[in-house]
């Protein structure tokens, strides 16, 4: 098959949806569709070398909102049908609500009006599905009860982005997810991938009802899922 796989900015399935392209790409066909926050955010919980890795070639190619610009060209072959399937996980709020209501403003949701037009089948994994609380995982972050705040802080010494403001935050915008600062801190005072419980909210609930409710349109509750429906 021919896959374009598209990855927005949401931390929430992040990992799981990095897995399901690995193993997709082992046996199709797959194009990398990245939206501007996904690059941000990939980089953040260290994901992005895995993702980019998995290009090379025509229609094995990584494109990008910024190497796109603003008419997404690449999305032309999803309207000329030149793909079996487009998938988005994990979709955020944001590009959810956007679909629901037409909006093709970016490189994924473009991608997605697209294959309304080629008839290509798109399968997606919004983020924000059953209401109430659910619990996702952070990228590097200060843990403020171990910090020491020592006069020379190692682990921003360490970083090579520069992205850590000793005992104030981790910028990141600059972090890259390597874990160099985190294997530095003498007092384990950098976590990665803390569990952390969020509550969504009653619009993006309802605007995944719609997406669900939209022609050729698939909704999945896990990156997993659609492994198994391939
Ligand atoms: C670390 C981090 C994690 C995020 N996780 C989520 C998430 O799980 N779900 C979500 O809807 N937005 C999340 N966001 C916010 C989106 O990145 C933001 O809304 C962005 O504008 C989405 O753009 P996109 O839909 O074009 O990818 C996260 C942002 C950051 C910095």
């Amino acid at each position: 098959m021919r896959i374009a796989f598209a990855f927005t900015g949401a931390g929430h399935l992040l990992r799981e949806s990095v897995v399901l392209a690995e193993k997709l790409a082992k046996d199709h066909e797959v194009t990398i569709l990245l939206s501007g926050a996904s690059e941000e955010v990939l980089k953040m919980y260290g994901l992005y070398e895995r993702v980019a890795g998995l290009t090379g070639g025509k229609y094995r190619e990584l494109a990008t909102d910024s190497n796109q610009k603003f008419s997404y060209p690449i999305t032309g072959r999803l309207s000329l049908g030149k793909y079996d399937l487009l998938i988005v996980s994990p979709a955020t709020a944001n590009t959810v609500s956007k679909i629901v209501y037409g909006i093709a403003d970016t490189l994924v949701t473009n991608a997605v009006a697209q294959s309304g037009k080629g008839a290509v089948p798109v399968y997606m994994v919004p983020v924000d599905i059953h209401p109430g609380p659910i619990d996702t995982v952070l990228p590097s972050k200060i843990e403020f009860l171990k910090c020491q705040d020592c006069d020379e802080c190692v682990a921003s010494l360490a970083c090579e982005q520069g992205a850590i403001i000793p005992h104030e935050e981790i910028d990141l915008t600059k972090c890259i997810g390597c874990g160099l600062c985190r294997n530095t801190c003498p007092y384990d005072a950098i976590s990665e991938g803390k569990i952390v419980t969020i509550y969504m909210r009653d619009i993006d609930i309802e605007n995944t009802h719609k997406l669900a409710e939209m022609d050729a349109i698939h909704i999945f509750e896990n990156p997993e899922e659609i492994l198994d429906k391939i």
